[in-house]
């Protein structure tokens, strides 16, 4: 394997989620301002639920903490329903006690776009950079909007999406690929590398060949999670399903 990094695999989603909402919660024990990057997507939604149920019990106080989201869609404001923000409001946000102030996001309706990516950056900075910075990996091994393609950003930027995005996120849009935004905005791959630790998540039978690439394949812009064998402190969390590849 050319990743040398360190890859666990669990026997089922559910128990990929337990481990990584321990991770999470003894990261916030050690320090309380942790700077946490988020996904959306179907991937954390496990994840996001014990968080939430761990936060109940008061294992995990999220009151210091800082976020800042991955991404999101271009061209609609975070009070739609099929915003990231709002996916995030519903599954995790509103049902802990992060300050609202501490959490940070893309705004897809900004009237200047590159201008929205500067303040995002800065706004990364300003936190101290990315502590932990938990990623999700698309079927075409997206990471963020970073896709498959001849170049990838290294900031945060305007993308264009892939069909295969707009279909796996056309479940927030009424089912209706089409009506799933044809932009987004971004972090760049060097914005995630330069994350001081990073967590990718990879459940079920269709990230199975995605994950295998990542794990043995070349850094390539045709995968972007790729570029995650460049940087020294990646953990990877796989079910069974996920890794099935790599076991042959
Ligand atoms: P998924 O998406 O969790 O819905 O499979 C992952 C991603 O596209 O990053």
């Amino acid at each position: 394997m050319s990743l040398a990094h360190k890859i666990s695999i669990f026997p089922e989603a559910a128990v990929v989620a337990r481990e990584l909402a321990t991770e999470v919660a003894d990261a916030l024990e050690e320090n309380p301002s942790l700077v946490l990057g988020l996904p959306t997507g179907r991937t954390p939604l496990l994840l996001y639920e014990e968080l939430v149920r761990l936060a109940g019990t008061g294992r995990i106080d999220f009151s210091q903490a800082t976020t800042f989201n991955l991404d999101e869609f271009l061209g609609i404001p975070a009070s739609h329903p099929g915003s990231y923000r709002s996916f995030m409001q519903a599954h995790l946000f509103d049902h802990v006690n992060l300050d609202p102030q501490r959490i940070h996001f893309l705004n897809g309706a900004a009237a200047n776009p590159f201008d929205e990516c500067c303040r995002y950056e800065k706004a990364i900075d300003e936190a101290g950079g990315i502590d932990l910075l938990i990623l999700g990996i698309g079927t075409n091994g997206h990471i963020g909007f970073n896709e498959p393609g001849s170049g990838l950003a290294a900031r945060t930027h305007r993308v264009t999406l892939k069909p295969e995005t707009r279909r796996s996120n056309a479940a927030l849009f009424g089912n209706d690929p089409d009506a799933v935004p044809a932009e987004a905005l971004s972090m760049g791959m060097g914005t995630i590398l330069d994350a001081k630790a990073v967590v990718l998540v990879a459940t079920g039978q269709r990230k199975a060949a995605c994950v295998e690439q990542l794990v043995t394949g070349p850094i390539t812009t045709q995968l972007p999670a790729s570029f995650l064998q460049l940087h020294k402190n990646v953990e990877i969390l796989l079910d069974a399903a996920a890794a099935a590849r790599l076991q042959e």
